[in-house]
């Protein structure tokens, strides 16, 4: 997967392999590394007046001025993750004279990842992608792994496609503008690597989480490769979500409930994911005899990241219900990813709705309860 020297990860992808190339200070190979992906007839960067404004210098210290560069920028709000911003966007690329031999550079969040690696998908049928993210999230999650896409207003990502880059450059040193509540979420998204399928990067975490916090290079740098090496691996074994890549959504059943539940307004995604996750810990508990010591590491872990916004008062039954609706369960039948062990994970489809609904309701009690508590769930 990865040379122990350098740094690029390599992504395996039905439409060719793409590398994922992570250092501080990365950004100012940006011309270098386009150059070796072949030669464009003009290069446009796409990204948002906020992005710009806190990395914009760095990019185009990255890009020699002589270079035929067209910026544009349109608003990252995911309100404003919709069709409406497609065709802005691909008509402000018509109007800037791109043709099939341009490439596209997105500049941002998941958000900015997510609408120009659309717009790369379906811009006269197909123009190259080059993902330089700005997030925690957008560098170990959501610029990997090939999926672009928009919101409808009956849903989020409704409208997308899988269109894998041709290079991903992430410099962790952009980080350093990102909010906290931002930075934070992200990190909750990375313990869940730990959970899913590396121990090491969990007990790292567990030993390092106050300096990653403080935005130390080398421990953030670590954690952000650590983190795309898992994500590359995962997707690169199953690129279109038929079976290994569910397991990234460990956490995430919960989380798109409590979501929901609350109109996506009350928390940040990575903030609903950390309860989620905590839930996900002790549902493993209770159904698959995940040890409670392993309970309460991922419970101390996600606490460690801060301060979370609290558990709604919504019933659990309506909570469960949402995750019936969710468009990831099948069949009605809620799927949920849960882990033995520290390092590993499995989506099952045969939790009980008993077992679930306890957690749901007396979950977040225990979870705030000192963790040698722990017992089985009863009611
Ligand atoms: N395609 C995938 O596989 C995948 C995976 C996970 C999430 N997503 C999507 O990603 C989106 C969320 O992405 P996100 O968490 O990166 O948030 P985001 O893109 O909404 O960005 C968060 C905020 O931070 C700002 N920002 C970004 N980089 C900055 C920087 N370096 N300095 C200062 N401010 C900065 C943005 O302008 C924005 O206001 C959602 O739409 C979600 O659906 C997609
Ligand atoms: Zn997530």
């Amino acid at each position: 997967m990865k040379s122990a020297a350098s740094s690029a990860t390599r992504v395996r992808a039905s439409s060719g392999d793409y590398r994922v190339f992570c250092q501080h200070g990365c950004l100012k190979n940006l011309s270098r590394e386009i150059d070796r992906l072949g030669n464009f007839s003009s290069v446009h960067i796409l990204s948002s007046e906020r992005v710009w404004a806190a990395v914009g210098k760095k990019v185009r210290r990255g890009i020699p001025a002589k270079e035929k560069v067209r910026i544009h920028l349109f608003d990252d709000a995911e309100t404003a993750k919709n069709l409406k911003t497609v065709e802005v966007l691909a008509r402000k690329l018509v109007r800037a004279g791109a043709d099939r031999k341009s490439v596209l550079i997105a500049v941002g969040g998941g958000v900015v990842g997510d609408v120009v690696g659309f717009v790369a998908a379906s811009y006269l049928r197909g123009v190259a992608l080059v993902q330089v993210p700005t997030t925690v999230v957008a560098q170990v999650d959501s610029a990997i792994g090939g999926k672009t896409g928009v919101n409808l207003p009956e849903g989020k990502n409704l409208v997308g496609a899988f269109y894998p880059p041709s290079l991903v450059l992430v410099d962790p040193e952009v980080l350093t503008t990102l909010p906290a509540r931002e930075f934070r979420g992200g990190l909750a998204e990375v313990i869940k690597y730990g959970v899913i399928a590396d121990a090491k990067l969990f007990a790292f975490l567990e030993k390092n989480m106050s300096r990653i916090l403080a935005r130390n290079h080398r421990a953030l740098e670590h954690t952000i490769r650590r983190s795309i090496e898992i994500k590359a691996y995962v997707v690169s074994k199953d690129e279109r979500e038929s079976g290994l890549r569910e397991i990234l959504n460990y956490g995430h059943t919960f989380a798109h409930a409590l979501e929901s539940a609350t109109r996506y307004r009350k928390y940040q995604h990575g903030e609903a994911v950390a309860w989620g996750m905590m839930c996900a810990a002790l549902l493993g508990h209770e159904t698959i005899q995940t040890p409670p010591n392993d309970v309460a590491r991922v419970v101390a872990l996600v606490r460690q990241i801060g301060p979370l916004p609290s558990w709604p008062s919504i019933p659990a039954q309506s909570l469960f219900d949402l995750m019936r609706a969710d468009k990831k369960s099948k069949f009605g039948k809620v799927r949920f990813v849960l882990s033995k062990k520290i390092g590993h994970a499995e989506s099952y489809d045969h939790i009980s709705e008993k077992s679930a609904i306890c957690v749901l309701r007396f979950g977040p009690h225990l979870i705030l309860r000192p963790m040698e508590a722990l017992g089985k769930c009863h009611d």
